[in-house]
Parts: structure tokens; sequence; C-alpha cells
């Protein structure tokens, strides 16, 4: 059993919107960003949880929104299928399911948080299935910078789900993006708790855009 179907979705807001952590608002302001660049018909959301983010894309055609908890979904469903022209939930484990996604149909994949609890080899098989040439995926790195992989905040319930993660250096990353997909920029966010989030762009086979890499990096306002 896979220690996410296990984390109750109340727990998982509280937590990553604690003071201290501070990732779901970070997230979601991210996701607002990749829209305003790209404009997308058609969205792919790995790791969807409960939908943080998806409000963005009342404009788009289609959302696909994965996970493999079908509770998150559920979430997700009500509260955003009345906001979507047209919301997919997709209940899939990414290390064993194919994602039924129609190939080269998505412009833009949002992917935060989740390469880190799954098998990389699967998940950019997916993505290489979905993109379409010329399309954006946008991935979201943490950066624990020694301070342990899930933040003190009173939830004791995601703590298991620390038992399967992994933190994806910046080289693994790139490296399961080639060749087919460019890089074409980063940027750190630094969250209060002493972590980092780490935002990469990759496009699908064309030469990238962009190559600076770090171009800010942002302080976390103090309150
Ligand atoms: C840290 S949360 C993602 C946070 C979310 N993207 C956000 O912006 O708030 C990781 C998500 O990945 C999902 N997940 C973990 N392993 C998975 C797998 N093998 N297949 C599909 N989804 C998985 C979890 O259920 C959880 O919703």
């Amino acid at each position: 059993m896979n220690p996410w179907n296990n984390v109750p979705a109340a727990d998982y807001e509280r937590h990553m919107s604690h003071e201290t952590v501070g990732q779901l608002a970070e997230l979601n302001e991210i996701t607002r960003e990749k829209v305003e660049q790209r404009y997308p018909q058609t969205v792919a959301v790995y790791g969807a949880c409960t939908g943080n983010g998806l409000a963005h894309f009342v404009d788009a055609r289609t959302v696909y929104a994965v996970d493999i908890n079908p509770a998150y979904l559920a979430i997700c469903h009500d509260r955003y299928d009345p906001i979507l022209n047209e919301l997919v939930l997709v209940q899939a484990d990414i290390n064993h399911d194919v994602v039924p996604i129609p190939a080269d149909s998505v412009d833009l994949i949002i992917c935060h948080l989740f390469l880190e609890y799954v098998d990389l080899e699967r998940a950019f098989a997916s993505f290489r299935q979905v993109l379409r040439p010329g399309g954006l995926l946008n991935i979201v790195l943490q950066r624990s910078n020694d301070t342990g992989w899930v933040s003190n905040t009173g939830v004791t319930t995601l703590r298991p789900v620390a038992a399967i993660a992994h933190e994806v250096p910046d080289e693994t990353l790139r490296q399961h993006a080639l060749p087919e997909f460019r890089f074409a920029g980063s940027q750190t966010y630094r969250m209060p708790n002493g972590k980092s989030l780490v935002s990469y762009d990759f496009i699908n086979g064309e030469v990238a855009q962009s190559t600076s890499e770090e171009s800010t990096d942002f302080e976390w306002p103090e309150w």
C-alpha cells in the first residue's frame, strides 16, 4: 500500500499551509505563472492531490488531474469541476499503471513535488507520451537543505511518506529529461522552514529559449 493513500486530505493541506511550510501558496503561484506564459488548452497535473492551482485553468479546454489517491481526486472534482470546462480525473499509480491521456495532446504538464515519490523512468515515459511537441513541462522539486524531509508542523499522518521519498538531484533530473526535453530555465524559492523549492522548465523537442539558471532567488517575507 502506497503511504499516500493513508494521508487525510485535511492533514496534507494543514501541513502544507502551515506558516513554517508555506508551500501550497508558492506552488499555486508557480502554476499561475506557467498559465500566463502559455495559455494552455490542455493541461495534465501529475500528483494533483486536492487540486492546488487548478483554479488557474478556467480558460483551458481540458484538465487531467492524475493521482493515486481517489479521496484526493474526489475533492478535486467537488472543488473544480464546477468552474473548469472539462476536468478528467485519472486515478493511477504512475509506478504501475499506464496514464490514459491521449498521446501528444498536452500543452502544459504541472508536476509539483511528485517525482520525489515515484519511479522517475515511469514518470518521464508518461510525460514523453502525453506532452505535445513544443509543450512545456514544469517540475518543482523540494530541496531539504539538511532540515529533514517532513517539517514538524504537528501533523503526524504525513510522516510515513518520508519512507518512500527521495531527493532528486539536479543532474539526475536533467538526465531523465534528455534527449527530448530541453532545459529552459530554473528558479529557486527559499521557504521559511529552511527548505527550498526549485522550479524547472523543459520544452518538448524545441531549442531552449533561455538557458539562464537561478535567475532570481526569492526571500520569503517576514511576518
Ligand atoms: C506532495 S503531493 C503533491 C502536491 C501538489 N502537487 C501540490 O501542488 O500541492 C504528492 C502527490 O503525489 C501523489 N502520488 C504519490 N505517489 C504516486 C504514484 N505512485 N502515482 C500517482 N500519484 C502519486 C500523492 O497522492 C500526492 O497527492
